[in-house]
Protein backbone atom coordinates (compact mmCIF):
# COMPACT_ATOMS: atom_id res chain seq x y z
CA UNK A 1 0.00 0.00 0.00
CA UNK A 2 1.48 3.10 -0.98
CA UNK A 3 1.53 6.11 2.17
CA UNK A 4 1.91 9.55 2.30
CA UNK A 5 3.96 11.88 4.84
CA UNK A 6 1.88 14.79 6.34
CA UNK A 7 2.96 17.35 8.98
CA UNK A 8 -0.03 19.28 10.78
CA UNK A 9 0.18 22.59 12.21
CA UNK A 10 -1.36 23.36 15.96
CA UNK A 11 -0.47 25.15 18.50
CA UNK A 12 1.04 23.77 21.96
CA UNK A 13 -0.31 24.88 25.47
CA UNK A 14 2.38 27.19 26.32
CA UNK A 15 0.86 28.69 22.99
CA UNK A 16 3.98 28.03 21.34
CA UNK A 17 3.77 26.87 17.14
CA UNK A 18 4.02 23.14 16.75
CA UNK A 19 3.87 20.65 14.46
CA UNK A 20 2.96 16.80 14.15
CA UNK A 21 4.43 14.50 11.54
CA UNK A 22 3.70 10.72 10.39
CA UNK A 23 2.95 8.64 7.86
CA UNK A 24 -1.12 7.61 6.63
CA UNK A 25 -2.11 4.40 4.12
CA UNK A 26 -4.79 2.69 3.00
CA UNK A 27 -8.57 3.39 2.87
CA UNK A 28 -11.78 2.41 5.31
CA UNK A 29 -11.97 3.43 8.72
CA UNK A 30 -9.56 5.48 9.95
CA UNK A 31 -7.08 3.87 12.82
CA UNK A 32 -4.56 5.70 14.46
CA UNK A 33 -1.03 4.12 16.00
CA UNK A 34 0.28 6.13 19.07
CA UNK A 35 3.93 4.65 19.82
CA UNK A 36 5.86 4.88 23.25
CA UNK A 37 8.41 6.62 24.93
CA UNK A 38 11.76 6.61 22.46
CA UNK A 39 10.16 5.32 19.35
CA UNK A 40 8.58 6.91 16.47
CA UNK A 41 5.97 6.18 13.88
CA UNK A 42 7.78 4.32 11.62
CA UNK A 43 8.08 1.46 14.84
CA UNK A 44 4.49 0.52 13.12
CA UNK A 45 5.86 -0.59 9.62
CA UNK A 46 4.16 -4.15 10.34
CA UNK A 47 0.96 -3.30 11.28
CA UNK A 48 0.91 0.03 8.65
CA UNK A 49 1.24 -2.83 6.00
CA UNK A 50 -1.15 -5.18 7.16
CA UNK A 51 -3.52 -2.55 8.50
CA UNK A 52 -3.45 -0.38 5.82
CA UNK A 53 -5.27 -3.38 3.67
CA UNK A 54 -8.61 -2.76 5.45
CA UNK A 55 -8.08 0.67 7.11
CA UNK A 56 -7.39 4.04 6.31
CA UNK A 57 -3.68 4.19 8.95
CA UNK A 58 -2.29 6.98 10.57
CA UNK A 59 1.02 6.69 12.08
CA UNK A 60 2.66 10.05 13.73
CA UNK A 61 5.11 10.69 16.01
CA UNK A 62 4.64 11.75 19.64
CA UNK A 63 5.38 15.47 20.48
CA UNK A 64 9.20 15.31 21.22
CA UNK A 65 9.39 12.25 19.28
CA UNK A 66 10.75 11.79 15.43
CA UNK A 67 9.68 14.56 13.61
CA UNK A 68 6.76 16.32 15.66
CA UNK A 69 8.07 19.48 17.69
CA UNK A 70 8.89 19.30 21.71
CA UNK A 71 6.10 18.81 24.13
CA UNK A 72 5.77 21.88 27.18
CA UNK A 73 8.40 21.65 29.92
CA UNK A 74 6.28 20.31 31.89
CA UNK A 75 4.64 18.08 30.22
CA UNK A 76 1.24 16.77 30.99
CA UNK A 77 -0.67 13.60 29.56
CA UNK A 78 -3.41 16.03 28.36
CA UNK A 79 -0.85 17.60 26.14
CA UNK A 80 -0.28 14.36 24.09
CA UNK A 81 -4.03 14.11 23.59
CA UNK A 82 -4.49 17.71 22.86
CA UNK A 83 -1.83 16.65 19.96
CA UNK A 84 -4.02 13.99 18.59
CA UNK A 85 -7.04 16.04 19.17
CA UNK A 86 -5.16 18.69 16.84
CA UNK A 87 -4.01 15.86 14.23
CA UNK A 88 -7.68 14.50 13.77
CA UNK A 89 -9.05 17.84 13.36
CA UNK A 90 -5.81 18.45 10.82
CA UNK A 91 -6.57 15.57 8.42
CA UNK A 92 -10.20 15.87 8.89
CA UNK A 93 -10.74 12.60 10.77
CA UNK A 94 -14.70 12.53 12.62
CA UNK A 95 -13.95 9.58 14.59
CA UNK A 96 -11.04 6.92 14.85
CA UNK A 97 -9.96 3.11 15.91
CA UNK A 98 -7.10 4.31 18.35
CA UNK A 99 -4.15 1.83 19.02
CA UNK A 100 -1.37 2.34 21.49
CA UNK A 101 1.86 1.15 23.16
CA UNK A 102 2.83 1.77 26.52
CA UNK A 103 2.86 5.53 26.73
CA UNK A 104 1.26 5.34 23.94
CA UNK A 105 -1.70 3.40 25.29
CA UNK A 106 -1.46 5.97 28.08
CA UNK A 107 -2.42 8.83 25.44
CA UNK A 108 -4.80 6.85 23.49
CA UNK A 109 -6.78 6.19 27.03
CA UNK A 110 -6.57 9.80 27.96
CA UNK A 111 -7.95 10.33 24.32
CA UNK A 112 -10.63 7.47 24.72
CA UNK A 113 -11.93 9.41 28.07
CA UNK A 114 -11.66 13.11 27.42
CA UNK A 115 -13.21 12.67 23.75
CA UNK A 116 -15.26 9.82 23.70
CA UNK A 117 -17.56 11.28 20.66
CA UNK A 118 -14.19 11.03 18.68
CA UNK A 119 -13.73 7.10 19.16
CA UNK A 120 -14.64 4.01 17.53
CA UNK A 121 -12.77 1.61 19.85
CA UNK A 122 -8.73 1.79 21.60
CA UNK A 123 -6.58 -0.77 21.78
CA UNK A 124 -3.98 -0.43 24.60
CA UNK A 125 -0.88 -2.46 23.98
CA UNK A 126 1.28 -3.12 26.48
CA UNK A 127 -0.08 -0.40 28.49
CA UNK A 128 0.70 0.02 32.27
CA UNK A 129 -1.67 0.32 35.40
CA UNK A 130 -1.75 1.42 38.94
CA UNK A 131 1.99 0.09 39.36
CA UNK A 132 3.38 -1.95 42.65
CA UNK A 133 5.46 0.16 45.00
CA UNK A 134 8.49 -1.90 43.94
CA UNK A 135 7.26 -1.12 39.80
CA UNK A 136 7.60 2.46 40.77
CA UNK A 137 10.22 3.15 42.25
CA UNK A 138 12.31 0.96 39.44
CA UNK A 139 10.50 3.46 37.15
CA UNK A 140 11.28 6.43 38.87
CA UNK A 141 14.26 5.67 39.25
CA UNK A 142 15.11 5.27 35.57
CA UNK A 143 13.40 9.04 35.45
CA UNK A 144 16.00 10.06 37.57
CA UNK A 145 19.01 8.38 35.75
CA UNK A 146 17.58 9.35 32.67
CA UNK A 147 17.17 13.41 33.87
CA UNK A 148 21.06 13.15 35.22
CA UNK A 149 23.45 10.97 32.70
CA UNK A 150 21.01 11.56 29.46
CA UNK A 151 18.96 9.03 27.75
CA UNK A 152 22.48 7.52 25.19
CA UNK A 153 23.58 5.72 28.90
CA UNK A 154 19.90 4.27 29.45
CA UNK A 155 19.73 2.05 25.95
CA UNK A 156 21.49 -0.82 27.38
CA UNK A 157 19.57 -1.16 30.07
CA UNK A 158 16.58 -0.71 28.18
CA UNK A 159 17.01 -3.16 25.23
CA UNK A 160 17.80 -6.18 28.06
CA UNK A 161 14.34 -4.82 29.52
CA UNK A 162 12.43 -5.02 26.52
CA UNK A 163 13.94 -8.04 25.20
CA UNK A 164 16.24 -9.75 27.79
CA UNK A 165 19.60 -10.12 28.21
CA UNK A 166 20.78 -11.35 26.50
CA UNK A 167 18.67 -10.45 23.37
CA UNK A 168 17.09 -13.39 21.96
CA UNK A 169 18.13 -14.37 18.54
CA UNK A 170 14.71 -14.25 16.74
CA UNK A 171 14.24 -10.98 18.57
CA UNK A 172 17.65 -9.29 17.32
CA UNK A 173 16.42 -7.82 14.52
CA UNK A 174 13.56 -5.91 16.11
CA UNK A 175 16.19 -5.17 18.96
CA UNK A 176 18.19 -3.12 16.48
CA UNK A 177 15.35 -1.42 14.85
CA UNK A 178 14.51 -0.36 18.71
CA UNK A 179 18.18 0.69 19.72
CA UNK A 180 18.28 2.82 16.20
CA UNK A 181 15.69 5.13 17.15
CA UNK A 182 15.80 5.41 21.13
CA UNK A 183 19.42 6.99 19.59
CA UNK A 184 17.87 9.13 17.27
CA UNK A 185 15.19 10.56 19.49
CA UNK A 186 15.30 14.34 20.80
CA UNK A 187 16.88 14.06 24.39
CA UNK A 188 14.29 16.31 25.47
CA UNK A 189 11.12 15.06 24.10
CA UNK A 190 12.60 11.74 25.69
CA UNK A 191 13.16 13.10 28.87
CA UNK A 192 10.32 14.80 29.16
CA UNK A 193 7.90 11.94 28.11
CA UNK A 194 9.32 9.11 30.22
CA UNK A 195 8.94 11.50 33.46
CA UNK A 196 5.62 11.64 32.46
CA UNK A 197 5.24 7.98 31.59
CA UNK A 198 7.27 7.04 35.09
CA UNK A 199 3.95 8.84 36.66
CA UNK A 200 0.77 8.89 34.93
CA UNK A 201 0.05 4.94 35.61
CA UNK A 202 -2.87 5.76 38.13
CA UNK A 203 -3.91 8.52 35.81
CA UNK A 204 -7.18 6.41 34.45
CA UNK A 205 -7.80 4.84 38.09
CA UNK A 206 -11.42 4.49 38.30
CA UNK A 207 -12.55 6.19 35.33
CA UNK A 208 -12.07 3.59 32.96
CA UNK A 209 -15.64 2.14 34.42
CA UNK A 210 -16.80 5.56 31.60
CA UNK A 211 -15.05 4.09 28.73
CA UNK A 212 -18.00 2.79 27.08
CA UNK A 213 -16.67 2.16 23.58
CA UNK A 214 -14.58 -1.34 22.91
CA UNK A 215 -11.95 -1.98 23.77
CA UNK A 216 -9.24 -4.18 23.67
CA UNK A 217 -6.27 -4.46 26.48
CA UNK A 218 -3.16 -6.58 25.02
CA UNK A 219 0.08 -7.60 26.89
CA UNK A 220 3.44 -10.09 26.43
CA UNK A 221 2.97 -12.58 28.99
CA UNK A 222 6.84 -12.26 29.79
CA UNK A 223 6.52 -7.94 30.22
CA UNK A 224 7.88 -7.44 33.37
CA UNK A 225 6.29 -3.61 33.45
CA UNK A 226 3.57 -3.86 31.86
CA UNK A 227 1.96 -6.96 33.36
CA UNK A 228 -0.47 -9.15 32.38
CA UNK A 229 -2.59 -8.06 35.74
CA UNK A 230 -2.15 -4.70 34.58
CA UNK A 231 -4.15 -5.51 31.36
CA UNK A 232 -6.53 -8.30 32.97
CA UNK A 233 -7.53 -5.73 35.23
CA UNK A 234 -8.51 -2.53 33.14
CA UNK A 235 -9.93 -5.14 30.99
CA UNK A 236 -12.50 -6.22 33.42
CA UNK A 237 -13.31 -2.14 34.74
CA UNK A 238 -14.05 -1.34 31.23
CA UNK A 239 -17.55 -1.88 30.72
CA UNK A 240 -16.76 -3.62 26.65
CA UNK A 241 -12.93 -4.28 27.49
CA UNK A 242 -11.60 -7.66 26.24
CA UNK A 243 -7.95 -9.06 27.14
CA UNK A 244 -5.59 -10.71 25.64
CA UNK A 245 -1.86 -11.98 26.58
CA UNK A 246 0.52 -13.20 24.22
CA UNK A 247 2.99 -15.96 25.54
CA UNK A 248 6.08 -16.08 25.29
CA UNK A 249 6.17 -12.23 24.11
CA UNK A 250 7.99 -9.32 26.01
CA UNK A 251 7.28 -5.60 25.74
CA UNK A 252 8.08 -4.79 21.86
CA UNK A 253 5.55 -7.36 21.35
CA UNK A 254 4.67 -5.60 17.85
CA UNK A 255 7.83 -5.91 16.27
CA UNK A 256 8.45 -9.35 17.76
CA UNK A 257 5.80 -10.97 16.91
CA UNK A 258 3.61 -8.94 14.58
CA UNK A 259 2.53 -11.45 12.53
CA UNK A 260 0.23 -12.67 15.43
CA UNK A 261 -0.52 -8.83 16.91
CA UNK A 262 -1.19 -7.99 13.48
CA UNK A 263 -4.55 -11.28 13.57
CA UNK A 264 -5.33 -10.32 17.38
CA UNK A 265 -5.33 -5.98 15.73
CA UNK A 266 -7.70 -7.13 12.83
CA UNK A 267 -9.76 -9.47 15.08
CA UNK A 268 -10.39 -6.67 17.54
CA UNK A 269 -11.28 -4.01 14.90
CA UNK A 270 -13.55 -6.61 12.95
CA UNK A 271 -15.63 -7.13 16.39
CA UNK A 272 -16.38 -3.68 16.64
CA UNK A 273 -18.51 -3.08 13.98
CA UNK A 274 -20.11 -6.88 14.58
CA UNK A 275 -23.70 -5.56 15.68
CA UNK A 276 -24.23 -7.05 19.11
CA UNK A 277 -27.42 -9.10 19.11
CA UNK A 278 -28.51 -8.26 22.31
CA UNK A 279 -27.90 -4.62 22.38
CA UNK A 280 -29.87 -4.50 18.89
CA UNK A 281 -32.68 -6.16 20.02
CA UNK A 282 -32.93 -3.78 23.34
CA UNK A 283 -32.41 -1.21 21.01
CA UNK A 284 -35.36 -2.00 18.74
CA UNK A 285 -37.40 -2.87 22.17
CA UNK A 286 -37.89 0.55 22.44
CA UNK A 287 -40.14 1.03 19.65
CA UNK A 288 -43.28 0.11 21.12
CA UNK A 289 -45.96 -2.05 19.42
CA UNK A 290 -49.50 -3.47 19.69
CA UNK A 291 -49.68 -7.07 19.51
CA UNK A 292 -51.58 -9.20 17.31
CA UNK A 293 -52.32 -12.84 16.31
CA UNK A 294 -51.94 -13.82 12.69
CA UNK A 295 -53.85 -16.99 11.97
CA UNK A 296 -54.65 -19.18 8.59
CA UNK A 297 -55.25 -22.86 8.03
CA UNK A 298 -53.22 -25.13 6.98
CA UNK A 299 -53.78 -27.73 3.81
CA UNK A 300 -55.93 -29.81 6.19
CA UNK A 301 -57.87 -27.25 7.20
CA UNK A 302 -56.59 -27.09 10.82
CA UNK A 303 -56.44 -23.49 11.70
CA UNK A 304 -52.62 -22.21 12.54
CA UNK A 305 -51.33 -19.40 14.28
CA UNK A 306 -48.28 -17.17 16.25
CA UNK A 307 -48.06 -13.92 17.95
CA UNK A 308 -46.46 -11.20 15.80
CA UNK A 309 -45.87 -7.75 17.04
CA UNK A 310 -44.23 -7.21 13.39
CA UNK A 311 -47.50 -6.04 12.26
CA UNK A 312 -47.43 -2.76 10.52
CA UNK A 313 -49.95 -0.76 7.81
CA UNK A 314 -48.89 -0.06 4.53
CA UNK A 315 -50.72 1.19 1.72
CA UNK A 316 -54.33 2.67 2.32
CA UNK A 317 -54.95 1.96 -1.71
CA UNK A 318 -55.07 -0.65 -1.91
CA UNK A 319 -55.15 -1.46 1.22
CA UNK A 320 -52.03 -3.43 2.48
CA UNK A 321 -50.81 -4.79 5.93
CA UNK A 322 -47.75 -6.51 6.73
CA UNK A 323 -45.92 -8.99 9.29
CA UNK A 324 -42.82 -10.52 9.46
CA UNK A 325 -42.76 -14.70 10.21
CA UNK A 326 -39.62 -15.78 11.53
CA UNK A 327 -37.79 -18.98 9.48
CA UNK A 328 -37.21 -20.87 12.18
CA UNK A 329 -41.18 -20.62 13.33
CA UNK A 330 -43.24 -24.15 12.89
CA UNK A 331 -46.02 -22.39 11.15
CA UNK A 332 -43.03 -21.09 8.56
CA UNK A 333 -44.38 -23.47 5.70
CA UNK A 334 -48.12 -23.11 6.28
CA UNK A 335 -47.84 -19.35 6.07
CA UNK A 336 -45.57 -19.11 3.03
CA UNK A 337 -47.73 -21.16 0.97
CA UNK A 338 -51.54 -20.12 2.44
CA UNK A 339 -53.41 -17.64 0.30
CA UNK A 340 -54.85 -15.69 2.84
CA UNK A 341 -54.87 -15.10 6.32
CA UNK A 342 -55.75 -13.12 9.44
CA UNK A 343 -54.14 -10.81 11.50
CA UNK A 344 -55.93 -10.09 15.09
CA UNK A 345 -54.83 -7.00 17.02
CA UNK A 346 -54.98 -8.41 20.85
CA UNK A 347 -56.96 -6.10 23.37
CA UNK A 348 -55.49 -5.17 26.60
CA UNK A 349 -56.90 -8.37 28.33
CA UNK A 350 -55.92 -10.60 26.05
CA UNK A 351 -52.06 -11.47 27.36
CA UNK A 352 -52.90 -15.04 27.70
CA UNK A 353 -53.78 -15.30 24.60
CA UNK A 354 -50.69 -13.47 23.23
CA UNK A 355 -48.63 -15.84 25.72
CA UNK A 356 -50.57 -18.87 24.18
CA UNK A 357 -49.77 -17.80 20.56
CA UNK A 358 -46.29 -17.25 20.99
CA UNK A 359 -45.44 -20.95 22.34
CA UNK A 360 -45.40 -23.75 20.53
CA UNK A 361 -48.47 -25.77 22.13
CA UNK A 362 -50.31 -28.12 19.75
CA UNK A 363 -54.06 -26.80 21.24
CA UNK A 364 -53.58 -23.14 20.65
CA UNK A 365 -56.93 -22.67 18.70
CA UNK A 366 -58.72 -24.87 21.31
CA UNK A 367 -57.86 -22.74 24.15
CA UNK A 368 -58.52 -19.98 22.45
CA UNK A 369 -61.64 -18.40 21.97
CA UNK A 370 -62.00 -17.69 17.93
CA UNK A 371 -64.40 -17.47 15.20
CA UNK A 372 -63.99 -17.93 11.53
CA UNK A 373 -63.72 -14.75 9.08
CA UNK A 374 -64.87 -14.07 5.74
CA UNK A 375 -62.16 -16.30 4.38
CA UNK A 376 -62.23 -19.15 6.49
CA UNK A 377 -59.61 -17.64 8.64
CA UNK A 378 -59.59 -17.50 12.40
CA UNK A 379 -60.34 -14.48 13.77
CA UNK A 380 -59.09 -13.81 17.91
CA UNK A 381 -62.89 -12.81 19.39
CA UNK A 382 -62.83 -9.55 21.70
CA UNK A 383 -60.03 -8.29 19.66
CA UNK A 384 -59.40 -4.39 19.72
CA UNK A 385 -59.09 -5.24 15.88
CA UNK A 386 -58.99 -7.21 12.54
CA UNK A 387 -57.91 -7.71 9.40
CA UNK A 388 -59.14 -10.24 7.39
CA UNK A 389 -55.91 -10.53 4.54
CA UNK A 390 -55.45 -12.54 0.69
CA UNK A 391 -51.70 -12.84 -0.03
CA UNK A 392 -50.57 -9.78 -1.76
CA UNK A 393 -47.07 -10.92 -1.57
CA UNK A 394 -44.15 -12.89 0.35
CA UNK A 395 -40.74 -11.09 0.53
CA UNK A 396 -37.55 -12.43 1.65
CA UNK A 397 -35.85 -11.03 3.76
CA UNK A 398 -32.94 -11.99 6.05
CA UNK A 399 -33.81 -14.57 9.24
CA UNK A 400 -37.67 -13.42 8.48
CA UNK A 401 -40.21 -13.14 5.79
CA UNK A 402 -42.18 -10.24 5.11
CA UNK A 403 -46.06 -11.61 4.91
CA UNK A 404 -47.92 -8.80 2.49
CA UNK A 405 -51.70 -9.15 2.53
CA UNK A 406 -54.86 -6.84 1.00
CA UNK A 407 -57.07 -6.53 3.17
CA UNK A 408 -60.52 -7.65 2.11
CA UNK A 409 -62.29 -7.47 5.16
CA UNK A 410 -61.68 -6.16 8.82
CA UNK A 411 -63.56 -4.27 11.89
CA UNK A 412 -62.84 -2.97 14.99
CA UNK A 413 -64.23 -2.58 18.86
CA UNK A 414 -63.97 0.28 21.59
CA UNK A 415 -61.26 -2.56 23.44
CA UNK A 416 -58.44 -1.03 24.33
CA UNK A 417 -55.23 -2.69 22.14
CA UNK A 418 -52.38 -4.55 24.08
CA UNK A 419 -48.86 -3.23 24.07
CA UNK A 420 -45.76 -4.65 23.95
CA UNK A 421 -42.74 -2.04 24.84
CA UNK A 422 -39.10 -3.47 25.83
CA UNK A 423 -40.09 -6.98 26.23
CA UNK A 424 -42.87 -6.39 28.18
CA UNK A 425 -46.46 -5.65 27.82
CA UNK A 426 -48.18 -2.83 28.69
CA UNK A 427 -51.18 -0.99 28.42
CA UNK A 428 -52.45 2.57 27.21
CA UNK A 429 -54.86 3.13 29.50
CA UNK A 430 -55.44 2.82 33.07
CA UNK A 431 -57.00 -0.57 34.03
CA UNK A 432 -60.47 -0.61 35.59
CA UNK A 433 -58.63 -2.98 38.35
CA UNK A 434 -55.86 -0.25 38.61
CA UNK A 435 -58.21 2.51 39.07
CA UNK A 436 -60.83 0.88 41.65
CA UNK A 437 -57.34 0.28 43.64
CA UNK A 438 -55.74 3.56 43.95
CA UNK A 439 -59.25 5.77 43.57
CA UNK A 440 -58.03 8.55 41.88
CA UNK A 441 -59.63 11.34 41.07
CA UNK A 442 -60.54 11.57 37.12
CA UNK A 443 -60.26 14.34 34.71
CA UNK A 444 -59.65 15.30 31.58
CA UNK A 445 -58.60 17.85 29.23
CA UNK A 446 -60.67 17.40 26.66
CA UNK A 447 -59.93 19.45 23.41
CA UNK A 448 -61.61 20.44 19.51
CA UNK A 449 -59.67 23.22 17.31
CA UNK A 450 -60.34 25.98 19.08
CA UNK A 451 -59.04 25.02 22.63
CA UNK A 452 -59.66 23.19 25.77
CA UNK A 453 -62.59 22.59 27.46
CA UNK A 454 -62.69 24.44 31.17
CA UNK A 455 -66.04 25.13 33.58
CA UNK A 456 -65.49 28.47 34.77
CA UNK A 457 -66.98 29.67 38.02
CA UNK A 458 -66.39 33.29 39.23
CA UNK A 459 -62.75 33.79 38.35
CA UNK A 460 -62.26 30.25 39.36
CA UNK A 461 -61.60 27.49 36.84
CA UNK A 462 -61.59 23.42 36.41
CA UNK A 463 -60.96 20.81 34.34
CA UNK A 464 -63.94 18.34 33.92
CA UNK A 465 -63.76 16.04 36.70
CA UNK A 466 -65.03 13.40 38.58
CA UNK A 467 -64.36 10.89 41.70
CA UNK A 468 -64.25 8.28 39.19
CA UNK A 469 -64.13 7.13 35.35
CA UNK A 470 -67.46 5.26 35.42
CA UNK A 471 -70.44 4.99 35.50
CA UNK A 472 -72.52 7.46 33.53
CA UNK A 473 -75.51 6.86 36.02
CA UNK A 474 -73.42 8.34 38.92
CA UNK A 475 -73.50 12.27 38.27
CA UNK A 476 -70.10 12.66 40.57
CA UNK A 477 -68.13 10.23 38.34
CA UNK A 478 -66.22 12.02 35.29
CA UNK A 479 -68.57 10.50 32.11
CA UNK A 480 -71.39 11.24 34.90
CA UNK A 481 -70.59 14.79 34.90
CA UNK A 482 -70.21 14.98 31.36
CA UNK A 483 -73.56 13.72 30.59
CA UNK A 484 -74.76 15.82 32.98
CA UNK A 485 -73.34 19.03 31.17
CA UNK A 486 -74.57 17.76 27.80
CA UNK A 487 -70.92 17.50 26.85
CA UNK A 488 -69.96 14.89 24.26
CA UNK A 489 -66.29 13.46 24.36
CA UNK A 490 -64.31 10.61 23.40
CA UNK A 491 -61.71 9.75 26.23
CA UNK A 492 -58.41 8.94 24.37
CA UNK A 493 -54.74 8.31 26.26
CA UNK A 494 -53.97 8.39 29.29
CA UNK A 495 -52.18 12.05 29.67
CA UNK A 496 -51.33 12.32 33.34
CA UNK A 497 -50.88 10.60 37.31
CA UNK A 498 -49.79 12.64 39.93
CA UNK A 499 -50.04 12.34 43.18
CA UNK A 500 -50.96 15.50 45.06
CA UNK A 501 -49.78 16.07 48.70
CA UNK A 502 -52.26 18.73 49.43
CA UNK A 503 -55.34 16.68 48.79
CA UNK A 504 -53.63 14.26 51.17
CA UNK A 505 -51.25 11.42 51.47
CA UNK A 506 -51.90 8.89 48.38
CA UNK A 507 -54.18 10.96 46.67
CA UNK A 508 -54.22 10.36 43.01
CA UNK A 509 -55.15 12.53 39.93
CA UNK A 510 -55.48 10.72 36.86
CA UNK A 511 -56.37 12.98 33.81
CA UNK A 512 -57.29 11.84 30.15
CA UNK A 513 -56.50 13.08 26.96
CA UNK A 514 -60.23 13.74 25.15
CA UNK A 515 -61.81 15.23 21.83
CA UNK A 516 -64.80 16.84 21.85
CA UNK A 517 -67.24 15.47 19.41
CA UNK A 518 -69.60 18.06 19.11
CA UNK A 519 -69.75 21.38 19.78
CA UNK A 520 -70.34 22.39 23.50
CA UNK A 521 -73.55 23.36 24.60
CA UNK A 522 -73.60 27.28 25.46
CA UNK A 523 -74.55 26.63 29.33
CA UNK A 524 -73.48 28.69 31.51
CA UNK A 525 -69.75 28.01 32.71
CA UNK A 526 -69.12 26.25 29.76
CA UNK A 527 -66.21 27.62 28.01
CA UNK A 528 -63.82 26.10 25.36
CA UNK A 529 -60.90 28.54 25.96
CA UNK A 530 -57.71 28.99 23.26
CA UNK A 531 -54.63 27.77 24.60
CA UNK A 532 -52.90 31.21 24.87
CA UNK A 533 -55.60 32.48 26.56
CA UNK A 534 -55.75 29.75 29.26
CA UNK A 535 -56.90 31.94 33.05
CA UNK A 536 -53.22 30.30 34.56
CA UNK A 537 -54.35 32.75 37.83
CA UNK A 538 -57.54 31.06 38.07
CA UNK A 539 -56.61 27.12 37.98
CA UNK A 540 -57.19 25.62 41.14
CA UNK A 541 -53.36 24.78 41.96
CA UNK A 542 -50.19 24.34 40.79
CA UNK A 543 -50.02 20.94 40.06
CA UNK A 544 -52.97 21.70 37.34
CA UNK A 545 -51.34 24.71 35.94
CA UNK A 546 -47.90 22.40 35.69
CA UNK A 547 -49.52 19.68 34.14
CA UNK A 548 -51.93 22.18 31.54
CA UNK A 549 -48.40 23.97 30.70
CA UNK A 550 -47.07 20.87 29.13
CA UNK A 551 -50.22 19.57 27.80
CA UNK A 552 -50.11 23.48 25.57
CA UNK A 553 -46.44 23.09 25.36
CA UNK A 554 -46.39 19.14 23.45
CA UNK A 555 -49.51 20.49 21.79
CA UNK A 556 -47.95 23.05 20.15
CA UNK A 557 -44.74 20.50 19.64
CA UNK A 558 -47.22 17.95 18.91
CA UNK A 559 -45.84 15.18 20.84
CA UNK A 560 -48.15 13.65 23.79
CA UNK A 561 -46.43 11.76 26.93
CA UNK A 562 -47.86 10.22 29.80
CA UNK A 563 -46.55 11.91 33.12
CA UNK A 564 -45.65 10.09 36.11
CA UNK A 565 -44.79 11.48 40.08
CA UNK A 566 -46.38 13.74 42.24
CA UNK A 567 -47.38 17.25 41.58
CA UNK A 568 -43.47 18.58 41.92
CA UNK A 569 -41.68 15.95 40.37
CA UNK A 570 -41.89 13.48 37.85
CA UNK A 571 -41.14 12.00 34.04
CA UNK A 572 -43.09 12.30 30.83
CA UNK A 573 -43.22 8.87 29.33
CA UNK A 574 -43.74 9.67 25.75
CA UNK A 575 -46.42 7.92 23.85
CA UNK A 576 -46.60 9.25 20.22
CA UNK A 577 -46.35 11.70 17.92
CA UNK A 578 -49.52 12.97 16.36
CA UNK A 579 -49.66 11.89 13.08
C1 LIG B 1 -44.96 -10.11 21.86
C2 LIG B 1 -44.44 -11.10 20.84
C3 LIG B 1 -44.24 -10.72 19.55
C4 LIG B 1 -43.78 -11.62 18.59
N1 LIG B 1 -43.61 -11.20 17.30
C5 LIG B 1 -43.23 -12.08 16.35
C6 LIG B 1 -43.15 -11.69 14.99
O1 LIG B 1 -43.43 -10.55 14.64
N2 LIG B 1 -42.76 -12.61 14.08
C7 LIG B 1 -42.44 -13.88 14.43
O2 LIG B 1 -42.10 -14.69 13.55
N3 LIG B 1 -42.50 -14.29 15.72
C8 LIG B 1 -42.89 -13.42 16.69
N4 LIG B 1 -43.00 -13.82 17.98
C9 LIG B 1 -42.62 -15.20 18.33
C10 LIG B 1 -43.65 -16.22 17.88
O3 LIG B 1 -44.93 -15.88 18.37
C11 LIG B 1 -43.25 -17.60 18.41
O4 LIG B 1 -41.99 -17.95 17.83
C12 LIG B 1 -44.23 -18.70 18.10
O5 LIG B 1 -43.79 -19.86 18.73
C13 LIG B 1 -44.35 -19.04 16.66
O6 LIG B 1 -45.36 -20.02 16.57
P1 LIG B 1 -45.15 -21.39 15.75
O7 LIG B 1 -43.80 -21.92 16.18
O8 LIG B 1 -46.30 -22.24 16.12
O9 LIG B 1 -45.12 -21.00 14.32
C14 LIG B 1 -43.47 -12.95 18.96
C15 LIG B 1 -43.68 -13.35 20.29
C16 LIG B 1 -44.14 -12.43 21.23
C17 LIG B 1 -44.36 -12.86 22.64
Amino acid sequence: MPFESFRVRHVVRDGEPGATAGVRSGKGQPVILVHGVGMAAEIWGPQIAALSQRYDVIAYDMLGHGGSDLPPREARLSDYADQLLALMDGLGVARAHLVGHSMGALVVLEFALSHPDRILSVAALNAVYCRSQEQRSAVEARAAALEKGGHLDTIDGTIARWFGDPVPERMAAAAATTRRLLGAVDPRGYQRTYGLFATSDEAHRGRLTQLRAPSLFMTGAGDPNSTLEMSRIMAAEAPNGRCEIMSGERHMMSLTAPEEVNKRLLGFLASTSEIDAKSFRRALGAFATGVTVVATNQRDGGPRGFTANSFTSVSLDPPLVLVCIAKTASSYAVFSEADSFAISVLAENQRDTSGLFASKAADKFERASWHASGNGNPVISGAAAWFDCRKHSLVDAGDHAILIGRVTDFGDTPANPLGYCRGAYVTFGLSQAALAAARPRVGAILENEDGILLLANGDRFDLPEGISLEPDSDPNSLNGTLRRLGVSAQLGFLFAVFEDPRSGAGSVSVYYRGALKSPVPQAAGLRVIPLDQIPWAGLRDDAIRSMLRRYVHERMEDTFGVYIGDAERGTVQALAKKA
